[in-house]
């Protein structure tokens, strides 16, 4: 293969899923609470995407408006380039999701239970043991369900979600209550996913587990984008070195730090985390240790971070963090250009 071929997942000239302007409201007792504000997400086609906020960011909400469960108040939304929820019928065929946890019967195998969600959806029986093995439970199939471990379980869900050999794979939080193995494998079959040429749409509350198989994320915050792209350049961008410091009285430590030119945010309870003020100049720990001995502040430890998402993450929502009950921010400009992008194989 010479480097000028095409890449593996050729780029199609739609996006897989994109979303503008999108906005969701949720009626409460105390009145109307915003989930989605004002979206604007990005999906390529090929290759994993994680979906990435905290709890309560709007990703489920925003999952369930591109599955057409609920209704946006306001803003657009397309899967492969057609408008949903009014062209949903024509596509649905084409995206496989996992939302809710799928029921199985516990006393039949795992093959029964997809033979039995096969023939509930229209799907081929054929495609069961084909499923089977993408997940990497060919061996395993005549097993019962309730004999699989939670990971089993799991990788099971996915194979229903592929019985219907759809493009796209929409799965929310599909790691959630497993264990660093059972994480593991789901990785390793998302990843097998995308390797085949499916898309892959992932949503995680834990940065840091899905930057290992990403191609591309987007992150947000309190429904709205806080950056997106391809990972290596929101780490390269947002991911500058750091060093994490242990201090007293945080707030404190940053609001001199911020004095003197730095740029702090918060860090783990205790910790501040502190990069170089200005772009290019290189951060210089000696310096910031000077800067808090000169204001009475003595750190306990100075430890030098390795950029994750997670702490880009933080330092994109500091102002939220740092400032409780202050106005909220604007939200950033986009760290990466939103063009579809895809990386070479990540591992
Ligand atoms: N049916 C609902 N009625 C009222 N408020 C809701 C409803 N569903 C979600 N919300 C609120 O909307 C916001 C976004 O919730 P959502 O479930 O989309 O977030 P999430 O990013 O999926 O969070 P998590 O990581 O916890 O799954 C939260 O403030 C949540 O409390
Ligand atoms: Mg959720």
């Amino acid at each position: 293969m010479t480097t000028s071929a095409a890449p593996r997942h050729a780029r199609a000239p739609e996006l897989a899923v994109s979303t503008t302007g999108l906005r969701k409201t949720y009626r409460t007792r105390k009145g109307r609470r915003v989930a989605v504000e004002g979206l604007d997400l990005h999906v390529p086609r090929g290759g994993v995407h994680g979906f990435l906020g905290p709890n309560g960011s709007g990703k489920t909400t925003t999952i369930r408006m591109l599955l057409g469960l609920v209704r946006p108040d306001s803003g657009s939304m397309t899967l492969f380039g057609k408008p949903v929820p009014a062209q949903l019928p024509a596509v649905v065929d084409r995206v496989g999701a996992i939302v809710e946890q799928p029921k199985f019967f516990p006393a039949f195998t795992a093959r029964r239970n997809l033979e039995l969600l096969a023939a509930g959806i229209g799907a081929p029986k054929q495609r069961v043991p084909e499923v089977l093995a993408e997940v990497g439970l060919g061996e395993r199939g005549g097993d019962r369900f309730r004999s699989y471990s939670l990971g089993m379980k799991q990788r099971l869900a996915i194979a229903g979600t592929l019985l219907k050999d759809p493009e796209l794979l929409i799965f929310d939080e599909p790691t959630n209550g497993l264990d660093p193995a059972g994480i593991h494998e789901i990785r390793q079959t998302m990843r097998g996913l995308a390797d085949a040429g499916r898309t892959v749409l992932v949503s995680s509350h834990i940065l840091n587990e899905v930057q290992q198989v990403a191609d591309t994320v987007t992150i947000i915050g309190r429904g709205r984008l806080l950056a997106e792209g391809d990972v290596d350049a929101i780490l390269a961008r947002g991911g500058t070195e750091a060093v994490r410091v242990r201090v007293p009285d945080p707030a404190a430590a940053a609001e001199v730090l911020a004095r003197v030119g730095f740029a702090p945010s918060p860090g783990d309870p205790g910790t501040v985390l502190v990069r170089s003020g200005a772009p290019g100049v290189p951060l210089d720990s000696a310096q910031v240790n000077r800067a808090l001995a000169d204001h009475g502040i003595y750190l306990a430890e100075l430890v030098w971070q390795r950029p994750d998402l997670e702490e880009v993450f933080l330092s994109l929502t500091a102002e939220e963090h740092l400032g409780a009950g202050a106005p909220r921010a604007a939200p950033p400009a986009p760290l990466a250009p939103t063009a579809p992008r895809r990386s070479g194989g990540r591992s």
